[in-house]
């Protein structure tokens, strides 16, 4: 597929015309754009197909532009930025005046991370403004986790896709706000609340308001395969109760062997949590394109990133 490269070049060109292009992230693929283009932002939001007020988190090359986009920055959110940039947690700050209110939905807080990829890096040191960039998947769908997935689901419309290989941790940032200074969760991710709270102390968790959410990637349904799609603790029991059906299972270690089964995901055979959740979204995708009548996950242990698989599957088997 000809859109997908891997040329800083052909990428730095694009940005300053003001287009939207594909980028690689470690946690998921992002769709980005120039933060001070209305035009790029304008067109994040129609090929994303996403609501104007749900907000992007803008990218930046180093903790030295922090200044550039937040204000009153809490103390934490320093040591954090201190911890764990470059990496997979986004802070949500009071905005500078000079963010458009598009960027950020017309709140007055923005989100805002430095992420650890080279390529987004290096194509980073040779833009002169940082990148607004949304998941680059359809509003709703499974979050791309290679290029391919970016290309498949946008080639109509995205002029280039910059090709860094597959996701190291393949499933987003987490998201980390504040009320009067201290820590708030609002979207469990690649980053373990246990590592967060070894630095700033024990987190507020707020990521199951479902009727107006702080951040939209916690609508109970979210990052769901087209396939019908069920969350189980026992598949074993479950597929006792189901005939004449072709099932695709997802599981975290133990393979399950059942003539019913007819595609099986093992996330981690070793039984890490963080090798599964970097396989996550690429099973996900796979038993969607596999033509089964229903796919079957397992709930995992609820520690660690085991805590943000859990999330992501309770909203893609949401009805
Ligand atoms: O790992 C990631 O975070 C990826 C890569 C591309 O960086 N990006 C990503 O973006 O997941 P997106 O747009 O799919 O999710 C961003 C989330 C949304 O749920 C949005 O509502 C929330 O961040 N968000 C952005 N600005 C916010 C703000 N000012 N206050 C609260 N939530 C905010
Ligand atoms: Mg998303």
């Amino acid at each position: 597929m000809s859109l997908i490269s891997n040329s800083i070049k052909k990428a730095v060109a694009l940005l300053d015309q003001d287009q939207v292009i594909g980028i690689p992230t470690e946690t998921v693929y992002g769709l980005a754009g120039n933060i001070h283009s209305p035009d790029a932002i304008h067109r994040i939001f129609s090929i994303k197909q996403r609501p104007l007020f749900n907000p992007l988190i803008i990218h930046i090359k180093s903790v030295d532009d922090l200044n550039e986009i937040a204000r009153d920055i809490p103390n934490k959110a320093l040591l954090l930025a201190a911890a764990f940039w470059p990496g997979p947690l986004t802070l949500v700050l009071k905005k500078q005046a000079t963010i458009l209110d598009l960027v950020t939905g017309g709140k007055d807080t923005v989100a805002v991370r430095v992420p650890n990829h080279p390529l987004i890096l290096e194509l980073l040191g040779q833009l002169s403004y940082p990148l607004a960039a949304p998941s680059a998947n359809p509003f709703g769908c499974i979050s791309p986790t290679e290029a391919a997935h970016v290309a498949n689901y946008f080639k109509e419309v995205l002029p280039m896709v910059l090709d860094g290989g597959v996701c190291s941790r393949g499933i987003e940032s987490t998201i980390i706000g504040f009320e009067n200074e201290e820590p708030v969760l609002y979207r469990h991710g690649s980053l373990a609340t246990e590592d967060i709270e070894a630095i700033v102390g024990p987190l507020k968790i707020i990521t199951n308001n479902n009727t107006a959410p702080v951040a939209p990637g916690m609508l109970s349904r979210h990052y769901a395969p087209v396939t019908n799609t069920v969350l189980s603790t026992d598949i074993i029991e479950m597929l006792k109760t189901i005939s004449n059906t072709k099932i695709g299972v997802l599981v975290f270690q133990n393979e399950i062997n059942d003539t019913k089964i007819k595609g099986q995901e093992v996330l981690s055979p070793a039984g890490s949590l963080e090798e599964a959740a970097s396989q996550l979204y690429a099973a996900l995708h796979r038993l969607d394109k596999g033509n089964y009548d229903l796919i079957i996950v397992e709930r995992f242990p609820d520690v660690g990133l085991g805590k943000t698989i859990n999330d992501r599957l309770q909203r893609a088997t949401k009805k």
